[in-house]
């Protein structure tokens, strides 16, 4: 055996097999959700063991535990006395890759300029375009290895990545290959997402960008996929007021899932224009922020259903209206967490996005760390092996310096002091390493 955690107070699954559906929580599953916890019982702790294919073998009581594998060769021990375990965590939505931050602008917000007042001027998604074009693929590697590893310090052990800052073909498939890269090199899983549908290029239009990525950028990205040059799982489009309306956002999802892609996409988030609605109607896997979702998007999407992404960085740091979590939960909808880390946004922490969900949003801990694992990894497909503790699924842990999970949330902004290590397929990730 690779790894075996012992004598831990408590062990957080998030679901185990008592629960029926254990693939994603939607509705009363996520609002009740006793997170399948198992507590030091009589002064006997708790086990996990990590085989050497770094996935879980066992998990129980120590005294049970010794008995079964006192004799098999262990590589590792970690003593986790008086101490919380609980799954990796998975960020559903974020945008890693990119050169030039936007520090500028986030004075100009706060003294009062939206979002789109940015992006109307050139700023927003255009600068960082400009900068993300003239950067090579090393450089934008190193950036990208950087912020992987520092999500990875604060408890992400799977995080979706998306393209959309080249907006051209040669551009979008940089951006896609340095994914690539880094999932090869580092120690963190990647959901890749192109999202050549990220913007309109300052000198087209809509339909003109809308047609570029139709006929140029996808072709050329699926041909990579066939290659097996690239492992691209979704396709994701700024479907918004001003950016690409309902119908460009449809014809290009749609292309999209005949290409064999996963459908994930931003929906609803500054103007309410029922791209919702559109979403469910075509089966979209996952949407994405939804400030703005109507009652009728609310119910379309319990339907399937489809996963509610929910950012709440972004509607924080531009202030928007939160979206209507609360009403999701009780209509049915699951629902998911993600960072949303981009250059508007820059927050590389789950478990700080968790707080603001609870604080901001009126989620309880419990329902925020359902969104925060196994709700985000069925955002991404990924609910066979990531987003809950479970024999057969991989052995990435978080081991804290606390005695109740709860802590993760509860101190805020300091998560790499709560969390003591952070375990991927069953090896302590050196949270030194740059
Ligand atoms: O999810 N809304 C569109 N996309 C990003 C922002 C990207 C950017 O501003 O660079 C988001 O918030
Ligand atoms: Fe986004």
């Amino acid at each position: 055996m690779r790894l075996w955690v012992k004598h831990a107070r408590q062990v957080v699954r998030v679901v185990s097999d008592a629960d029926p559906c254990r693939e994603y929580l939607a509705g009363p599953a996520q609002k009740n959700c006793n997170l399948a916890i198992l507590e030091e019982k009589d002064g006997i702790g708790l086990s996990i063991i990590i085989d050497r294919d770094g996935l879980i073998a066992d998990i129980g009581y120590d005294d049970v535990m010794q008995h079964k594998y006192e004799n098999q060769t262990i590589e590792e021990i970690i003593d986790a006395t008086g101490r919380s375990v609980l799954p990796g965590l998975v960020d559903a939505h974020t945008h890693p890759v990119w050169a030039g931050d936007r520090v500028h602008e986030f004075s100009m917000k706060l003294a009062g300029a939206t979002y789109m007042d940015i992006y109307e001027a050139g700023g927003g998604i255009h600068f960082t375009v400009n900068h993300t074009r003239n950067a090579s693929e090393d450089e934008l590697y190193g950036l990208l290895r950087q912020r992987l590893m520092r999500m990875l310090a604060n408890g992400t052990v799977l995080v979706e990545g998306k393209s959309g800052y080249g907006l051209d073909a040669e551009n979008e498939i940089k951006m896609l290959r340095v994914l690539e890269r880094a999932k090869r090199e580092l120690p963190i899983d990647i959901s890749s997402t192109f999202c050549g549908a990220h913007a309109v290029p300052k000198n087209q239009t809509a339909e003109e960008a809308t047609q570029n990525v139709l006929n140029e950028q996808l072709p050329k990205v699926m041909l990579m996929q066939a290659n097996g040059e690239l492992h691209v799982d979704s396709i994701d489009v700024f479907c918004e007021k001003g950016v690409f309306d309902v119908e460009q956002s449809r014809r290009i999802l749609e292309a999209g899932r005949r290409a064999g892609l996963r459908l994930n996409f931003h929906a609803d988030e500054l103007t309410p224009i029922n791209g919702t609605e559109m979403g469910a109607s075509i089966g979209a896997e996952a949407m994405s922020h939804l400030e703005e979702i109507s009652p009728a998007g609310i119910a379309a999407m319990a339907v399937k259903p489809s996963i509610a992404v929910i950012l709440p960085t972004t509607a924080y740091l531009l202030r928007l209206k939160p979206p209507p979590v609360r009403e999701m939960i009780t209509q049915g909808v699951p629902v998911a967490l993600g960072s949303d880390f981009n250059p508007n946004a820059y927050c590389l922490s789950m478990p700080l996005v968790m707080n603001l969900a609870c604080v901001l949003f009126g989620m309880t801990l419990p329902e925020a760390l359902v969104a925060a694992t196994i709700n985000a990894a069925a955002a991404l497909g990924k609910q066979n092996t990531h987003g809950s503790l479970e024999i057969g699924k991989y052995g990435d842990l978080l081991i804290l310096n606390a005695p109740r999970w709860e802590h993760l949330v509860y101190q805020m902004g300091d998560n790499q002091q709560v969390i003591g290590q952070v375990i991927k397929r069953g090896r302590i990730i050196d949270r030194t390493a740059t």
